[in-house]
């Protein structure tokens, strides 16, 4: 069990297969990505040497992410190889949905347990001027879609943004009335791109957390590989509402996830200041090195990623390692 100074326990990998992408959402990437990464993305073979070595050091969930992780041709074959792997119990997916109509059921049969898609506002009008996508009727099919398929579990990813969404708090709990989903509010999180960005729009999950708290719902109790949401529940509504509040006190107390980039860079947190290269160790089927490596690098995580205090650390933005 891969285990650090703190005594926390890392049962769990974010893989990104991409730092591309195709929205341009207005925190993120408001340019566009930089494509020039694309020709060293992790390929396959690597993957299922990353992904086996991580199992047998006892991680039990894989989420890939991005960028956008469905711009890869091979997407499918990713998602069935980390299935296929000793170890492996849950494999999930963070996405912005816009191949979830056409390509879900395909992941699901590949073995694609979860999914996580972002919708940062049910308002076309608004989803547009964040994201910079005219698809959204398309990604709310496809969300469908992936209920009916009978997924283990669906969330909704909403970044809470002043000026924007923050006004369309009702049409969210509208949507979670009859739709069986998990839907997070994110705080939006500063990061070395979007400093001005975030001065105008940044908003407290307290204020939502006290408006739950008042129409009567209820805190959830968190699973040992459960991610960092506080969730809500309620006996009127179908879905579940949810926080996810990385300005709050204590939030690194229960990290329990370890990140790979897609350039095969291990991060020990979202917010790190470096990173480690672990590409050379997945040239081979031979997992002892690469498990060596995880077990001493992890001494050096940190308790946590001060981002109260405006830490940035390198991350220019959370497509560069998945968020
Ligand atoms: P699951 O529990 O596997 O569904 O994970 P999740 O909810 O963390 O996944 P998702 O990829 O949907 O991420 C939702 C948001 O949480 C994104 O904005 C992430 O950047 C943020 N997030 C996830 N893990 C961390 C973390 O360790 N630190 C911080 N600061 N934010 C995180
Ligand atoms: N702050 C908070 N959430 C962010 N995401 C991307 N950038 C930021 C940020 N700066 C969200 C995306 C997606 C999830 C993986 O991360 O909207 O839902
Ligand atoms: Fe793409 Fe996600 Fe960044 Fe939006 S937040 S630009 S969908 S990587």
């Amino acid at each position: 069990m891969l285990t650090d100074r703190y005594q926390r326990r890392f049962r769990y990998l974010r893989l990104s297969i991409t730092e591309s992408c195709n929205f341009k959402c207005d925190y993120c990437l408001p340019d566009g990505p930089d494509c020039s990464s694309r020709r060293e993305e992790i390929t396959l073979p690597e993957i299922k040497r990353l992904v086996t070595a991580f199992a047998q050091a006892g991680t039990e969930k894989v989420r890939i992410t991005g960028g956008e992780p469905a711009l890869r041709r091979d997407l499918t074959e990713i998602i069935a190889a980390c299935k296929a792997t000793p170890g492996i119990k849950e494999v999930a997916i963070t996405t912005n949905g816009y191949r979830l109509e056409r390509d879900i059921e395909a992941w699901k049969d590949a073995g694609l347990d979860a999914v996580n898609v972002s919708v940062d506002s049910f308002n076309p009008g608004t989803f547009q001027l964040i994201t910079g996508d005219s698809r959204l009727p398309s990604i709310l099919k496809g969300i469908d879609k992936a209920i009916a398929l009978g997924m283990k579990r669906v969330k909704i990813n909403a970044v809470l943004l002043r000026g924007y969404n923050f006004a369309e708090y009702q049409q969210f709990l509208d949507y979670v009335k009859d739709h069986p989903v998990s839907l997070r509010f994110i705080e939006l999180m500063l990061t070395g791109d979007n400093r001005e960005y975030y001065k105008h729009h940044h908003v407290s999950g307290s204020i939502v957390q006290r408006k739950l708290e008042q129409a009567g719902w209820e805190s959830t109790v968190k699973g040992k590989t459960a991610g960092p949401a506080l969730e809500y529940q309620h006996p009127d509504y179908a879905g579940k509402m949810g926080l996810i509040m990385p300005y709050s006190k204590d939030f690194c107390n229960d990290c329990n996830r370890l990140r790979v980039s897609s350039r095969g860079q291990l991060f020990m947190c979202l917010f790190a200041s470096q990173h480690q290269d672990l590409r050379h160790l997945l040239q081979e089927d031979a997992p002892e090195p690469v498990i060596q490596f995880l077990q001493d690098t992890l001494q050096g995580k940190e308790a946590s990623h001060h981002l109260h205090e405006e830490f940035t650390g390198s991350t220019r933005h959370l497509a560069m390692i998945g968020g």
